[in-house]
C-alpha cells in the first residue's frame, strides 16, 4: 500500500489558509496543544521548537526540512515527498509564518534525485497560485523554498551536519549546545524539522490540535506513518495510530509469526517476540516510522553483521567511542560467528555498548549499539550455543 489515508483526506491548503488568519502564537498555540512530536524519532515536541525560533531575535530565520531519510528500513519520507509533496511545503510554509522566517530549505537524500523535477514543478506551481513568492497568499508575508541535495552520507540526517552540510562543510555534527533554534543554518535559528512531521503540521492547522489527540495515546498523540519491510506478507507504507502494540502492527502487515522486529531501524531496538505486546509510542518504543520484520529462519548474528558494518561505514569519525567501538562491536559479532568469542569478552562488548551510549558526541553513535545489546539481552540462549567455554585442563 502506498496511499496515506489521512494525508488524501486533506482539503489542500486548508491548513496554511487558516494559519494566515492566526497570530503567530496561535498557531504556535495550536501546534503545542496536538502534543505533535517529531517524526524523525527524536520525538521532540514540535510546538516548543517552532516557540524557541520563534522567540530568537534575529535577522533571518530559516525553515529546515529534514529529507535525508537514511536510516535503514525507512522510506516514508520518500512517498510522502511523491504522493503529498505540497502538503510538506504547506507544512513549511505554516512553519515559516509561526517563528517569522523568509526561506525555506528542503534537504533532500542523495539517493532520492529522481525525485527532484517533480519537486521543483510542484514549488513553482505554489509560486504561480502565490503560494511562495514575496506575499504568499496576498499577505506581507514572503517565503520561498529551495531544494538542497545531500550527498548520501546518513550522518547528514543529523540536524547540525545537516546544517554543515548546508552551509559547505563537511556533513560533521557540531556540538549542542547551542542549537539549531538558537545558532542554526548560518547562525540564525533554524527549524529543523522531518518531512512527516510538517505534513502533520499542515493537517493539525486544517483539522485542530482536538482532532489530532483523538488518535494516539495521551503522550504519543496522533498517527504515525510506518515503513514496513521485511520478512512479511505485506510490507509497504502504512499508518497506524501511535500507541499501536508491535503485534497489532504485525497482524496488519502479514509477519504476526516473526521472531523479533527491529524498530525504529538499524540504530533502533530489537523486539523479540515475548515482547510483542508492548506499545509503539515515544512511552515504551520510540521509532521515526522503520519496522524491519525478521522470520523464524533469520541469524539475528547476521543482522547484527548487517547493521554493524553500516555504522562502521557511516560513522563520521569525529570521536573515539563510535569510530572504534563501532569496529570493536563488529569484530566482536564475528568473532561469535567464528565460535572464538570467549563469554567475558562478550560482557565487555555489551561494557562497551554501554559506554558508546553515554560518551558518543551525536545520535549515531549513542544509538548504534542499542541492536547490538537488545539481541544480546533477547537472544542469550542463542548466543550461548556460540560463544567458546572456557577449556580446564
Ligand atoms: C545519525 C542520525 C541520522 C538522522 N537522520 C534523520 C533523517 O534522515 N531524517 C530526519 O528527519 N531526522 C533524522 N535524524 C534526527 C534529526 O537530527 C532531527 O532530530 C530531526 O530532523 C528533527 O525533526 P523532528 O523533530 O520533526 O523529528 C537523525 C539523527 C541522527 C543522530
Ligand atoms: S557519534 Fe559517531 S557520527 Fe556522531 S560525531 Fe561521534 S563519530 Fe561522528
Amino acid at each position: 500500500m502506498n496511499s496515506i489515508p489521512t494525508f488524501s483526506s486533506m482539503t489542500p491548503e486548508a491548513g496554511l489558509k487558516k494559519a494566515m488568519e492566526l497570530s503567530r502564537p496561535d498557531i504556535i498555540a495550536e501546534i503545542s496543544a496536538s502534543n505533535l512530536k517529531g517524526r524523525g524519532g527524536a520525538g521532540f515536541p514540535t510546538g516548543v521548537k517552532w516557540n524557541f525560533a520563534a522567540s530568537a531575535h534575529a535577522d533571518r530565520k530559516y525553515i529546515v526540512c529534514n529529507a535525508d531519510e537514511g536510516e535503514p528500513g525507512t522510506f516514508k519520507d520518500r512517498v510522502i515527498l511523491q504522493e503529498y509533496a505540497d502538503l510538506v511545503f504547506e507544512g513549511m510554509t505554516i512553519a515559516a509564518k509561526a517563528v517569522g522566517a523568509k526561506e525555506g530549505i528542503l534537504f533532500l537524500r542523495g539517493e532520492y534525485t529522481y525525485l527532484r523535477p517533480h519537486l521543483e514543478a510542484v514549488l513553482q506551481r505554489r509560486r504561480e497560485a502565490k503560494l511562495l513568492g514575496p506575499e504568499v497568499l496576498g499577505a506581507v508575508f514572503p517565503f520561498d523554498i529551495r531544494i538542497f541535495m545531500g550527498a548520501g552520507a546518513y550522518i547528514c540526517g543529523e540536524e547540525t551536519a545537516l546544517i554543515e552540510c548546508i552551509e559547505g562543510f563537511r556533513g560533521e555534527p557540531r556540538n549542542r549546545p547551542p542549537f539549531p533554534v538558537n545558532t542554526g543554518f548560518l547562525g540564525r535559528p533554524s527549524v529543523v524539522n522531518n518531512v512527516e512531521t510538517l505534513a502533520w503540521a499542515a493537517c493539525i492547522l486544517q483539522r485542530g490540535a482536538d482532532w489530532f489527540k483523538s488518535h494516539g495515546t495521551e503522550k504519543s498523540t496522533g498517527i504515525k506513518i510506518f515503513s514496513v519491510s521485511g520478512d512479511c506478507e505485506k510490507p509497504g507504507i502504512y499508518e497506524f495510530p501511535l500507541g499501536i502494540s508491535v503485534l497489532e502492527l504485525l497482524k496488519k502487515v502479514g509477519g504476526e509469526h516473526a521472531r523479533a522486529v527491529q524498530i525504529g531501524g538499524a540504530s533502533g531496538l530489537c523486539v523479540p517476540a515475548s515482547e510483542f505486546h508492548r506499545a509503539i509510542a515515544f512511552e515504551d518504543i520510540p521509532t521515526g516510522g522503520s519496522v524491519i520484520v525478521f522470520g523464524p529462519q533469520r541469524d539475528m548474528l547476521e543482522v547484527l553483521h548487517n547493521f554493524l558494518e553500516f555504522f562502521v561505514d557511516e560513522s563520521c569519525g569525529q570521536c573515539t567511542p563510535c569510530r572504534l567501538g563501532n569496529r570493536k562491536l563488529l569484530e566482536g559479532v564475528e568473532m561469535l560467528q567464528a565460535g572464538t568469542c570467549s563469554m567475558t569478552y562478550l560482557r565487555e562488548l555489551c561494557a562497551l555498548g554501554e559506554s558508546m551510549q553515554l560518551a558518543s558526541k551525536c545520535g549515531l553513535g549513542q544509538s548504534s549499539p542499542s541492536a547490538f545489546l537488545s539481541v544480546v539481552k533477547h537472544f542469550r540462549d542463542e548466543l550461548m550455543g556460540r560463544v567458546t567455554l572456557p577449556t580446564h585442563g
